[in-house]
């Protein structure tokens, strides 16, 4: 299964000292939050969250489980579960139009991520891709993916730090009970984007890596980890859960 890969990756990337894989996409004031989600964002305690949360357009009663504390201002609130802040459509002034644009910034980087053409990888792994080495390039997949095992995401020996990844996957996202995705050769979770219109789902002790663009929900089960930003157009799910941003 590696050996095609590998020889791409010896012939292509090790050498290389210019960025491989496809243009950056821009997150614009998404880039702000680690959880973003219009529908809402609950979590069963404790979940660990390093950055801020927001939803929008749903109020303050869209963040469950956080026991928030509204700061006096008014803007934001405060959890014990949260290294950050938490933003929601109901808080004063400017927190509203503020989440309004990072909302509208989360559908546009979307729309790049989901309309990128010309993919270096078509349904690799028939979707399966446990146990895959995953060099840089844009990935589609017309079918749901999912990690039944260790997935590592490998850049270039010069390049690996400017090196990017683009999965889009038109079914959902599922990462198997334990199964880990994993850094290697300088690659930069911030440099991975999994843009997904399906579900996206990390069972329990999973791990992934990379900024996830979901157009559905997003849930992570107990034990589950990311280091990632969540940014979904429907709710995203913790269940004790850490996501570091
Ligand atoms: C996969 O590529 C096709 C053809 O370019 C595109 O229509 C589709 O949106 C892509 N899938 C995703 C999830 O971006
Ligand atoms: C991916 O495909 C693009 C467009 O065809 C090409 O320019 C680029 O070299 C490919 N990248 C890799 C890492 O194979």
């Amino acid at each position: 299964m590696f050996s095609t890969q590998f020889t791409v990756y010896f012939l292509t990337v090790l050498g290389s000292v210019v960025a491989l894989g496809p243009a950056a996409v821009n997150l614009r004031s998404a880039a702000n939050y680690a959880i973003l989600a219009k529908s809402g964002v609950s979590t069963v305690p404790p979940s660990v969250i390093t950055g801020s949360v927001g939803v929008s357009p749903i109020a303050a009663t869209g963040l469950t489980g956080f026991s928030p504390t509204v700061d006096s201002t008014g803007q934001f609130s405060t959890s014990a579960q949260v290294t950050g802040k938490l933003f929601a459509a109901s808080y004063s002034a400017p927190t509203p139009s503020t989440l309004t644009v990072a909302i509208g910034d989360m559908g546009t980087a979307f729309t790049d991520a989901a309309g990128r053409v010309n993919p270096n990888f078509t349904n690799l792994g028939s979707g399966a891709i446990g146990g895959r080495i995953l060099t840089p390039g844009l990935y589609n997949w017309s079918s749901a993916v999912t990690i039944g095992s260790d997935v590592i995401i490998l850049g270039g020996l010069l390049s690996g730090a400017t090196d990017r990844w683009i999965f889009q996957v038109s079914g959902g996202l599922s990462i198997a009970a334990g199964a880990r995705v994993t850094l290697a050769g300088g690659a930069r979770t911030s440099n991975i984007v999994w843009v997904v219109a399906g579900t996206v789902s990390a069972a329990a002790g999973a791990h992934l890596e990379g900024v996830v663009l979901g157009k559905s929900s997003i849930t992570l089960l107990t034990g589950a980890t990311a280091n990632s930003r969540l940014l979904s157009q429907t709710a995203v799910v913790l269940q004790k859960a850490t996501v570091t941003n």
